[in-house]
């Protein structure tokens, strides 16, 4: 207790909310801009974004990225296999930065939020969040050649790499 009537207890709360404000507006803009974290350093675009766009890792809950990084050999039909310092270390910027993890911003909670506890889906292209965010592109369009699959998110969003998928970087390609 303090002479000022101010107790360690309420200036802890204080100082919380004042930081959650301050985390939530650092947070709005880039949840507006559709921006997901990607893992710090090339491996993980290298690696996994040889075949296809680098994924967010917010985009799967970690029980997805578990299940698949437990099964690289036989990836959808391919052998993506890694060496092991190469996996360890792509398994754990996935399982930090997924859906589920502590760090999610709002929009990522709500991808978690639209998969079942029990799934651990493989394909983002088939989960709640995708198809109701693309619900409004005509069935023609995925058929386009450039585009071929629904998961081949970089043949439209350019800057999928970065894990930006903000509506003023989208180019349907023809
Ligand atoms: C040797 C090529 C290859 C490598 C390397 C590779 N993948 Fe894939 N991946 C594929 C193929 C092929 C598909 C299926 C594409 C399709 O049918 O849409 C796929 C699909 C996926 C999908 C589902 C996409 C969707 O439809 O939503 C995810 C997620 C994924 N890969 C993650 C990864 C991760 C993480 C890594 C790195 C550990 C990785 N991939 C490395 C070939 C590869
Ligand atoms: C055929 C082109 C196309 C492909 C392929 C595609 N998208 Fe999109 N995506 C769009 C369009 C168009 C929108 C709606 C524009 C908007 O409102 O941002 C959109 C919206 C989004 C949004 C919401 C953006 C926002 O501003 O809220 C996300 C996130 C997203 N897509 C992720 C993905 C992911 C992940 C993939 C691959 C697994 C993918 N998209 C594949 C065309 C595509």
């Amino acid at each position: 207790m303090s002479a000022s009537g101010i107790t360690w207890k309420n200036l802890s709360t204080l100082i919380l909310a004042v930081s959650a404000t301050a985390f939530a507006i650092a947070q709005a803009p880039a949840d507006d801009d559709a921006i997901f974290p990607m893992p710090a350093g090339k491996i993980y675009v290298n690696e996994c974004g040889s075949c296809h766009t680098a994924f967010a890792p917010g985009l799967l809950p970690a029980r997805s990225w578990r299940k698949m990084m437990g099964d690289l050999g036989s990836h959808f039909g391919e052998d993506a296999s890694l060496d092991e310092p190469q996996h360890l270390a792509i398994q754990k910027d996935l399982e930090v930065l997924a859906a589920d993890g502590t760090q999610a911003n709002m929009r990522i909670r709500r991808i978690n939020g639209a998969i079942p506890a029990g799934a651990a889906p493989q394909r983002i292209s088939e989960t709640g969040y995708f198809k109701y965010m693309h619900d409004e592109v005509p069935k023609h369009i995925w058929q386009r050649k450039k585009i071929g699959t629904p998961g081949n998110c970089i043949a439209c969003h350019t800057r999928a790499n970065e894990g930006r998928y903000g509506e003023r970087e989208v180019r349907i390609p023809q």
